[in-house]
């Protein structure tokens, strides 16, 4: 079965074409993220109006990329929520029109999950790839969310935690503004700190006890004063070092904890913010210790994709027989 998914919940404008839930044979993503860096964030109505540009093109290159035409699709994929209204809008009436005019399914599929989702995805000819093991932990690191899921089936998803001010990715490009590092600025603090390495500057997360809910804008806010304290005497490496530093740690040692309260042994990471060097290679460290399967997306399915749309939407499809005959 293929299904064609879209993705337009923020900057990004995603088609893909997936088969049977699991194997990639397009994924096409054009990016607005150009006309947003004077603004040093995401500017909605920028980025819907370039979706309605890029959409159609979009489209088309993902179904020439698979080999495929309309005639060859299944089913249609779309992110429902969350996002950015507007952008969100362009997407769905997008795909509601396709499927509309060709009476085949529609499927809406939830963002966050199908980031965790990504790590299912597989190229067509590594077949022999076996899906994660469930149950697992989810850690959902991005832009917009940072929250930590128990998966139980890809269809059943059960939130233990949730960030309660930023998220974390929203911490990494509020911390680039303050350094005036441009936007996105999860990448280049990545980059800067690889060569910022300090025990003697220390930023900490709110720990949060007993709950696996995070908290960032704090960890932010000691940044912003930082700087104002030393504005002529700023070294923005061991400042990113520091400020990565806190934020991984947290993220590590909840995801390992919520693994152990609920005796789980496979833990799946997903988002753009689980592209960042230092987070992979600690949650890596800490999984081995404590004998944890860990799987996190490939650098392009970290990002925003249809692929993990279309994906989803299979298992979706397959567990409701009613989001057959489904619109949105
Ligand atoms: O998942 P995503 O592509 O979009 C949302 O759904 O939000 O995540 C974008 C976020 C941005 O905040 C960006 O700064 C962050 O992911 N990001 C990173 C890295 N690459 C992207 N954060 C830390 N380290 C990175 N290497
Ligand atoms: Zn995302």
């Amino acid at each position: 079965m293929n299904i064609l998914g879209i993705e337009t919940s923020c900057d990004e404008t995603g088609a893909a074409v997936v088969k049977d839930g699991r194997s990639v044979l397009s994924n096409t993503v054009a990016t607005s993220v150009s006309d947003h860096v004077a603004y040093g964030g995401v500017i909605p109505e920028i980025a819907s109006r370039k979706q309605l540009e890029f959409i159609h093109s979009v489209v088309q290159q993902a179904l020439r990329e698979a080999k495929t035409s309309l005639d060859d699709i299944d089913a249609f994929a779309v992110t429902r929520h969350p996002g950015l209204l507007g952008s969100l809008l362009v997407g769905l009436s997008f795909t509601n029109a396709l499927s509309f005019a060709l009476q085949k399914p529609l499927i809406d599929v939830d963002h966050i999950q199908a980031h965790l989702y990504a790590n299912c995805l597989k190229k067509p000819e590594s077949s022999r790839q076996p899906m994660p093991e469930l149950p697992a932990i989810g850690l959902i690191v991005s832009g917009g969310h940072t929250s930590l899921y128990k998966i139980k089936t890809w269809t059943s998803f059960k939130l233990l935690g949730q960030t309660r001010d930023d998220a974390a990715g929203e911490a990494f490009d509020k911390v680039a503004r303050i350094l005036e590092l441009g936007y996105p600025g999860g990448p280049v603090i990545d980059r800067l700190a690889q060569q910022g390495e300090t025990k003697t500057l220390k930023f900490t997360a709110a720990k949060l006890e007993d709950s696996f809910d995070f908290s960032f804008s704090g960890t932010k806010t000691a940044v912003l004063y930082h700087t104002q304290r030393h504005p002529n005497d700023l070294d923005k490496h061991k400042i990113a070092y520091a400020f990565q530093k806190s934020v991984v740690d947290i993220l590590v040692q909840k995801s390992i904890q919520a693994c152990a309260s609920q005796k789980i042994r496979t833990l799946l990471i997903g988002g753009g913010v689980a592209a960042n060097s230092s987070l992979r290679a600690e949650l890596a460290k800490a999984c081995q210790t404590y004998k944890i399967k860990l799987l996190i997306p490939p650098m392009s399915y970290c990002m925003d994709n249809a692929a993990m749309i279309a994906g989803l939407a299979y298992h979706a499809l397959h567990s409701n027989p009613r989001q057959r005959t489904r619109s949105c």
